[in-house]
Formats: C-alpha cells, structure tokens, sequence
C-alpha cells in the first residue's frame, strides 16, 4: 500500500513537473536539461526539506577533534579582485573593493548526476541556502555590491558550494610614517567565522590575481598580496596581507620641492649680497615671508599624516626648513643690533674725542663715516 503510494506521488510528479519547452520553439536538449534540473531542485529542496537555517557544520567534534569520522568544515577563500580606492591616513581606514571567491562543501546539496540528466552543476542564489558567517573581522563596514541575499552561486554535483562575495569594505589599520613619503604599508583583510571555532571549521586561503585585478589609486602601488592564517582566540584567521608603496611625487614636488626653493632664495636674500650691513629690514622681511610660506606647507602636510608619536620624514624636512631660516633671520636681527651697537659705541668715541682732542686713532674716525 505504501509503496503505491509513493510510486502514484512520483508518476504524478513526474506528470506535472515535466514540460515540454519544444512547443516554444527552444531545442529539446533545452528541454531535457530544464526538465532535469526542475527536478533536481524539487529533490534538493522539496524532498529533502532544505532547511536553510540548518547549518550543516558537524556538531558533535569532540573537543579534541582528533577522532571523529566526520571533518571539520573547511571555507576555502580565494582572494580574486582587489582595488584600493582610498587609504585615509589620518583615521587609518583603509576601502576597498574586494572579490573573494568563497566555497564549501554542503552534503545535503550533493547529487547523483547519472539521475539527473548529467546535471553537473546548478546555479541559485544565496537567499535559498545556508552560507556560511566569514567576514572580514577588522572591518569597519562592509557593503555587498549585491542586494541582501542575492548574490549568484554554483552548487556542483559533490555538494561543493561556490559563492563569489564582492564588498565593498573599510577596513582598520595600522599605518606607520615614519619614512613618509618614501612610506610602505602593510594591511591586513582578516577572514574569521564569529560563529564556527577552529575544531568546528578550517580556512584555507589564497590569492589568485594578476595585474588587471589588482589595482592601487594613484598614490598607492600595490607590490604583492600574500596569505597567512593563524588561530586567535580559538577561531580560525585567514589573513590577506596587502603590501603597498607609496608613490611620493605629489609631495616631493608640492611640499618638499617648493620648501627647498624657498629656504634657498631667503637664504641667497638674506646674506649673499654684497652690502650685507644695509637694508636689514627688507633682509628680516624676506626671511619672515618664507617662514609664512612655509606654514602653508606645514599645514598641507600636517593634513595627511596620522597625528601619531613618530615623526615623519618629510615633516623632519620642513622643520628643518624652517629651522633654517628661522635661525638666518635671527642672524639678520642680532646683526642689526650690533651694528646699532658698534654705532652708539662709535658715536660715544666721539664724544670723548671731543673732550680729549685729537688722541681718536684715525681709523676709528674714519669708521663714523
Ligand atoms: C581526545 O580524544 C580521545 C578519543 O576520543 C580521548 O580518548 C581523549 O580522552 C581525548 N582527550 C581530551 C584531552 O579530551
Ligand atoms: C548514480 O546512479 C547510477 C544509476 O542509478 C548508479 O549506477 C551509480 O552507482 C550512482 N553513483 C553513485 C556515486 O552512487
Ligand atoms: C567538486 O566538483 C568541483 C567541480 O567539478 C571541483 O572543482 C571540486 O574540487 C569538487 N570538490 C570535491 C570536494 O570533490
């Protein structure tokens, strides 16, 4: 009796599952493939009742793990696109546009493919099933480029699970500029599970990229990704460690170059003249006028440097600068007062060559003039 019955629900399945997509003029092995793959879904979700909140990770590793018949998850990330569009150096923020090919195996989506048409691989979206919860841990928002549950994937005929996640992320990091603007960085994308401990589920992790998909802006270069995992606090890390350099002509030629020029012209004003004692007003005044200049400078550089404990060395640079001439126009001014100084002095000569007539040496008299 009971066989019949379920013989009858598979005769009418197969009645009303099957259409024939010939009348519309599509080939038949259209036809065939659809037909099979509708009932492929129907087996997968229907049949089998697909909870997609079930997660399929095993939960009964013992803690050790070390002997269980059943392994442990593993989430293999493949790190396919990466663009850096801007790293803010003040609130040390990295974003970027990431592609990381995410994929797992799932034994509830595996199928005999001789049973189904020779069906290799379906194609869904990830609204329908259970997705695994690694993220990028040291981010501080990250958008998918896909509407919430979207995202295309391909469930093969093994039950692995291949699922393309593109975001758009900020990410924290350490940025240190001390060598700045000759500055490389380090950044690290860190991969974990919230939910999954290390015994409950493994990372592994690659990066698969060439020039075309790997790309800095214009003042970062991006020199190499590489991976690198490691076990905190129990949870499994994937790392991709993002190498860059710094391209540092826009501030060699705004902030160093400019710098240069005017601590040599106001030294060159100052001092490389040959009436050296006159005019020593117009002298200070040029001195005065490139310090000013130069904290028009200082301000653009203090914009895009991280207000950190180590000092940069373009900063170093321009301090420097402005060390210099700020030293040259004291010299101007100290040079001013002995000169008004060797004047009252003279003049004092004077007046007691006038009380002791005539015993002035002549150059001292020359020198009044
Ligand atoms: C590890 O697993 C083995 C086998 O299940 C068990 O005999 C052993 O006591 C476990 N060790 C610990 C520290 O849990
Ligand atoms: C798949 O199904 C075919 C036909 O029923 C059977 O011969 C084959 O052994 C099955 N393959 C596996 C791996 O079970
Ligand atoms: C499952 O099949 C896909 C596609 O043929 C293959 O890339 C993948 O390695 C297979 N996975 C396993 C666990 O066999």
């Amino acid at each position: 009796m009971e066989m019949i019955l379920i013989f009858l629900s598979l005769i009418i399945q197969q009645v009303f599952t099957q259409y024939d997509y010939t009348q519309n003029g599509d080939p038949a092995e259209f036809s065939n493939y659809m037909n099979s793959a509708n009932d492929l879904y129907n087996e997968l979700f229907t049949k089998r009742i697909y909870h997609k909140n079930l997660s399929p990770v095993y939960g009964k590793i013992p803690a050790n793990g070390t002997r269980s018949p059943v392994k442990a998850m593993n989430v293999d990330l493949v790190l396919y696109y990466f663009r850096l569009l801007t790293l803010d150096a003040e609130s040390q923020i990295l974003s970027a546009s990431v592609e990381i090919i995410m994929s797992w195996r799932d034994p509830r989506l595996a199928w005999n493919n001789t049973i189904f048409g020779e069906i290799d691989r379906i194609f869904l979206t990830s609204d329908i099933i259970w997705t695994p919860d690694n993220q990028i841990g040291n981010s501080k928002s990250m958008t998918s480029v896909h509407p919430d549950g979207l995202a295309p994937l391909t469930v093969y005929s093994n039950g692995t699970v291949v699922y393309p996640l593109i975001w758009y992320a900020e990410v924290g990091c350490n940025i240190n500029v001390n060598r700045f603007p000759f500055d490389q960085q380090q950044l690290y994308l860190s991969i974990l599970s919230f939910a999954y401990k290390t015994d409950l589920m493994t990372m592994t992790g690659k990066t698969k990229l060439d020039k075309n998909r790997l790309m800095g802006n214009g003042e970062w270069n991006i020199v190499d990704i590489d991976t690198a995992s490691f076990v905190n606090d129990d949870a499994d890390v994937l790392a991709f460690r993002v190498h860059i350099k710094r391209v540092p002509h826009y501030y060699v030629y705004v902030i160093a170059l400019p710098c240069f020029i005017l601590t040599t012209l106001s030294i060159i004003g100052m001092f490389w003249t040959p009436n050296f004692k006159k005019e020593q007003l117009v002298k200070l005044s040029i001195g005065l006028t490139s310090l000013v200049s130069m904290t028009v400078l200082l301000d653009m550089l203090s914009t895009s440097i991280p207000k950190t404990n180590v000092f940069p060395l373009l900063g170093i640079y321009v301090v420097t600068c402005v060390g210099i001439t700020s030293i040259a126009s004291i010299a101007v001014v100290i040079s001013l007062n002995i000169e008004n100084y060797t004047i009252d002095h003279a003049k004092s000569v004077v007046y007691l060559g006038k009380i002791f007539d005539d015993t002035l040496p002549t150059s001292k008299k020359d020198r009044r003039k």
